[in-house]
């Protein structure tokens, strides 16, 4: 049976423009989800937005618009975000799609009807733009400070309340049972912390605006924004309404979630899930921030780092490649634009870029154009690059993407090395080494076609331009055979196929 693969984005607020903490998420959404189709699993890969709640509504007085033309306002903008980065949703939900709302009100009547949602009173203190109920070490660290936050107001308002403090124990029993449940671990033991320091219940409707989900039962309140969106993962696959649908893709396989959003998606979404007696998701990964030369990203500092500049400056698959090879995926990073400047040129102009062009160039002058004969027996350079795949693919498994990378660098470094050592210039002009050449380009070319496999998740326009001038069929085209069996094994690239040089891959970036 095929294996089947469920990753999902968060689905983010449309009060502002995405940036490149957004395109970060997204993208690395779109590696794992591309990885796994070309494992031949099937794959439903979900993003949307976030459009109701007391943000959205602020927001849209500031800009005089109605709520719903300021969210299909910025809608907009993250579509054509995402078909600038390449990104392969199966489906983009917005919250205020019908079906979405029809689900997430199935899921709050299921919760009500388990006994775990009751009214009570709510008084504390909210921050509105994170749209969260702040707890009372958050008030103590505030501090006096509280009282001069535009961001946070204080509440006392009527509500229903979900009761998330008896899910205290079963939620600790998961997390412990279930070592991959959250990761990377050091987020887990923040998680067992909190939770260990006493679940409160937790509000869930909202009676002070009216931008949200009315609750048919009592329709002055609205649905609290968080309900609301989590429910967002079971709504865009049929809860409610397409049974088949919904348990051919449930529970999911991956929540990514930015640090910030761990507890939402580790504490309040599986309890929500137990209290309505659905399995809980296997993984939430919890990846890290992205500073700006070194300072934290915000408006008032002027340095967002604006993701449609980049890829119309550079492209679309360096910057892909760029977001994920930095730094480790679930620790902090940080954006320069000199770094961005020193990877793309030693990594893909130099390394890459250089490896594909002189290999082509030499299979053109020395073999008229064609690919050799497929040698009997592959050197140590084809053994290796085997090896390296393999590791690619148990890092890229675990989501190690910097760590995948580099396994695929150390076989384009080999490869380059090899060439150096062998000086096929000099081979060529010697007629007795002329079958050690023709081996040794072959071998080349296939390290090449490995590598365009291998990069295929992180950048798969530019692997699709090397899979050209190799004569190869696109990885697109061959993925109902499982590109990763048929292609990472030795011998695939035919004897008299014709290669082209085509135009050069990378440009260097001027410093
Ligand atoms: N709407 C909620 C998510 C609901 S999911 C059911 C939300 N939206 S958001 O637009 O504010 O943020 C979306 C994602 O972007 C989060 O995962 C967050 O961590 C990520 N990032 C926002 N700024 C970031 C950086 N500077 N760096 C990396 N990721 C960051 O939260």
């Amino acid at each position: 049976m095929t294996e089947k693969f469920y990753i999902t984005t968060p689905i983010y607020y449309v009060n502002d423009y995405p940036h490149i903490g957004h395109a970060y998420t997204t993208v690395a959404s779109d590696v794992m989800a591309r990885f796994h189709r070309m494992k031949g699993h099937e794959v439903f890969f979900l993003t949307g937005t976030d459009e109701h709640g007391q943000k959205i509504e602020k927001t849209a007085k500031q800009t005089s618009e109605k709520p719903m033309e300021l969210a299909d306002r910025v809608v907009q903008r993250f579509k054509s975000l995402w078909e600038k980065l390449n990104i392969s949703h199966d489906h983009f939900i917005r919250t205020t799609d019908r079906e979405h709302i029809f689900g997430a009100l199935h899921f709050f009547q299921t919760c009500f009807e388990n006994g775990d949602i009751y009214l009570g009173d709510y008084e504390g203190w909210y921050a509105v733009n994170d749209e969260e109920f702040l707890t009372e070490t958050q008030v103590q660290e505030l501090g006096d400070s509280i009282h001069n936050n535009p961001n946070i107001v204080r509440l006392k308002e009527k509500t229903y309340f979900f009761k998330l403090s008896k899910f205290q124990d079963q939620l600790l029993e998961h997390i412990h049972k279930n070592k991959d449940f959250i990761q990377p671990n050091s987020r887990r033991n923040e998680v067992i912390k909190f939770i260990e320091g006493g679940l409160k219940d937790l509000s869930i409707s909202r009676t002070s605006f009216e931008w949200g989900i009315p609750l048919p039962q009592d329709p002055k309140h609205v649905m609290y924004v968080w309900f609301d969106a989590l429910s967002n993962y079971l709504t865009a696959i049929g809860y409610g309404k397409d049974d088949a649908k919904f348990n051919k893709w449930w529970p999911a396989n991956v929540h990514l979630v930015g640090k910030d959003i761990l507890r939402f998606h580790a504490i309040f979404w599986p309890a929500f899930l137990m209290s309505a007696k659905l399995p809980l998701p296997k993984t939430v990964f919890a990846h890290g921030w992205w500073t700006v030369e070194g300072e934290k990203m915000s408006k008032s500092k002027g340095n967002f780092v604006d993701p449609f500049e980049f890829v119309e400056k550079y492209g679309t698959d360096p910057f892909r490649y760029f977001l994920l090879k930095e730094f480790p995926f679930g620790q902090d990073g940080n954006f320069s634009r000199d770094q961005f400047r020193l990877r793309l040129n030693n990594d893909l102009a130099n390394e890459l870029g250089n490896l594909v062009s002189r290999t082509i160039s030499m299979v053109t002058k020395y073999c008229g154009g064609k690919i050799p004969n497929v040698p009997t027996s592959p050197s140590v350079l084809i053994s290796d690059s085997l090896e390296h795949s393999k590791k690619y693919d148990e890092q890229l498994v675990t989501m190690t993407f910097d760590k995948a990378l580099d396994e695929v660098s150390q076989m384009l470094r080999k490869t380059n090395q090899s060439i150096d050592q062998s000086k096929p210039w000099e081979m060529a002009k010697d007629e007795t080494k002329k079958s050690a050449l023709e081996q040794n380009l072959y071998e080349w070319c296939e390290v090449i076609r490995m590598v365009s496999v291998l990069l295929y998740p992180f950048m798969p326009s530019l692997t699709g331009e090397i899979r050209k001038k190799l004569g190869l069929p696109l990885i697109e085209e061959i993925l109902s055979q499982n590109a990763m069996q048929q292609e990472i094994k030795f011998g695939v690239l035919v004897a008299g196929t014709v290669v082209s040089a085509g135009t050069p891959l990378f440009a260097r970036i001027e410093a």
